[in-house]
């Protein structure tokens, strides 16, 4: 962080003593002003539900500009990431600030193929839940469960402990993810083939089964790994604040995933892929593209609770990057599939252009995002809608371990503890319960 030479200063009008406060400068994108010292100061706590004027923290590895529909990971756009690069790199470099040259690819690859496994103790753990829990259910649980698997890289203080907790969560969130899945529809579990890639070997865990080997397609496999990028980090998000509020009372690397993973759930966050599928298929049952036009009027209406689900972002207040990508993708997914008529993907277009131009969407700047797409192309390969959120956790498993360990090798880190604006009732007495 780099001080300005301009500080703010902050002055009350009942005439208390003004407070100089230090601004510091990023890399790039807007300063932030320096409260640290201002309740010891003054007495006083600011008040901002939400954080929409909050930094919680410095952080090198990814940056948004949200007007200009910008995405870098440790500085690379993420259309370059997503054009030249695999998943594995794209962990390697939000893991350790670079991408791999070859020799450390390859080494990258090996250890991370190492660790695909899970101890076989985990089916036990997993045949307990009901067939028709929602993954996410299973995940949050399977995730936290890890902690009693790997006794040796639960010490968060210990780098070596961190980092082995790193690969293991990269490596085994694919094992879990099928291994929910196969649970889910009554198959056996599949184990995972190390001659095969990364995002490769999760498709074969996903689809074969012990009667029929799965043929993997290239443009499948390319548009599943693309997922895994797009997915991979996106800066001071909910799960990835949850993740590092959670790790930050120094507790071990699997319990802190698994509370991002409960985080991620929610249908305003990593639950919209899946919202946004159900969404396309009423429309589609009640009408279609006829009745786009009733639709948007229900979403506009202020009574109504109804959203166009995978539009809008708290961030982007224009075109989400990876909305166009995830576009890109969904085209080429479909014809290779022979999908090009898909009338959810069809529906999807006009939905997006009615929005595009409605001065509703256009003056609140809602733009579609991630994952208006994402889940026309998912359901072309095969995953369930309910499936989803589980396969963005997967991908998202990377940046919450590489803020995580950024956040522990921070010298200015503490246990996060935000205060409040107490509005309840002052002290009173309890009376004896004849006469409450
Ligand atoms: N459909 C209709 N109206 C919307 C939508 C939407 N999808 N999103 C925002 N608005 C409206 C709000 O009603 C509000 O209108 P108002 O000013 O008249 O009250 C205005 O736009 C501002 O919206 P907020 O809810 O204040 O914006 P916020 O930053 O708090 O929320 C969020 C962002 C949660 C993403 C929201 O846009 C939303 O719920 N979108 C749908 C869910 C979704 O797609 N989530 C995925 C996010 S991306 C991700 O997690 C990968």
């Amino acid at each position: 962080m780099t001080p300005s030479d301009v500080k703010a200063t902050l002055s009350f009008s009942d005439g208390s003593a003004s407070m100089d406060l230090p601004i510091y400068k990023g890399t790039v994108g807007p300063d932030v002003i320096d409260i640290r010292k201002l309740y010891a100061q003054t007495g006083k706590f600011t008040y901002d539900p939400g954080f929409l004027s909050t930094a919680s923290c410095n952080s090198n590895i990814t940056y948004i500009d949200g007007d200009k529909g910008e995405l870098l990971y440790r500085g690379y756009p993420i259309e370059q990431l997503a054009t030249n690069c695999d998943f594995l790199e794209t962990c390697h470099l939000l893991l350790y600030g670079e991408l791999p040259d070859l020799a450390k690819k390859t080494a990258f690859v090996k250890l991370v193929t190492n660790h695909t496994m899970v101890n076989e103790q985990m089916q036990f753990f997993l045949r307990g839940f009901r067939r028709d829990a929602h993954p996410m259910a299973v995940m949050t649980g399977l995730v936290g469960g890890l902690s009693a698997f790997y006794h040796d890289s639960t010490d968060i203080n210990n780098p070596q402990h961190r980092e082995i907790a790193a690969i293991r969560l990269i490596a085994k969130m694919p094992t879990l993810v099928a291994m929910s899945y196969k649970y889910s529809i009554g198959q056996p579990f599949i184990y995972p083939r190390n001659d095969l890639g990364y995002t490769a070997n999760f498709m074969h865990m996903m689809f074969a089964t012990p009667c029929e080997t799965y043929e993997t397609n290239d443009v499948l496999v390319r548009a599943m790994d693309r997922i895994f990028i797009l997915h991979a980090d996106h800066e001071q998000n909910a799960s990835t604040s949850t993740v590092r509020l959670c790790g930050s009372s120094g507790t071990n690397p699997f319990a802190a995933i698994a509370a991002g993973v409960a985080c991620l759930w929610g249908p305003a966050h990593g639950g919209a892929n899946e919202a946004a599928l159900n969404m396309l298929e009423d429309i589609q049952r009640n009408g279609g593209i006829e009745k786009i036009g009733e639709f948007i009027k229900n979403v506009k209406d202020k009574n109504s609770t109804v959203k166009l689900m995978g539009f809008g972002h708290r961030v982007y207040k224009n075109y989400d990057p990876r909305a166009k990508l995830m576009r890109e993708t969904c085209y080429e997914v479909l014809n290779a599939l022979g999908l090009q008529d898909d009338p959810l993907f069809k529906l999807a277009m006009a939905l997006e252009k009615i929005a595009l131009e409605d001065e509703y969407f256009v003056s609140r700047k809602l733009y579609p995002n991630v994952d208006f797409y994402s889940g026309i192309v998912q359901r072309a390969i095969g995953i369930p809608v309910s499936l989803f959120t589980a396969i963005f956790a997967l991908a998202r498993t990377v940046g919450w371990i590489a803020q995580l360990n950024e956040m522990i090798g921070d010298p200015e880190y503490k246990i996060g503890r935000p205060r409040q604006l107490f509005v309840g009732s002052t002290s009173r007495d309890v009376l004896p319960i004849g006469q409450r």
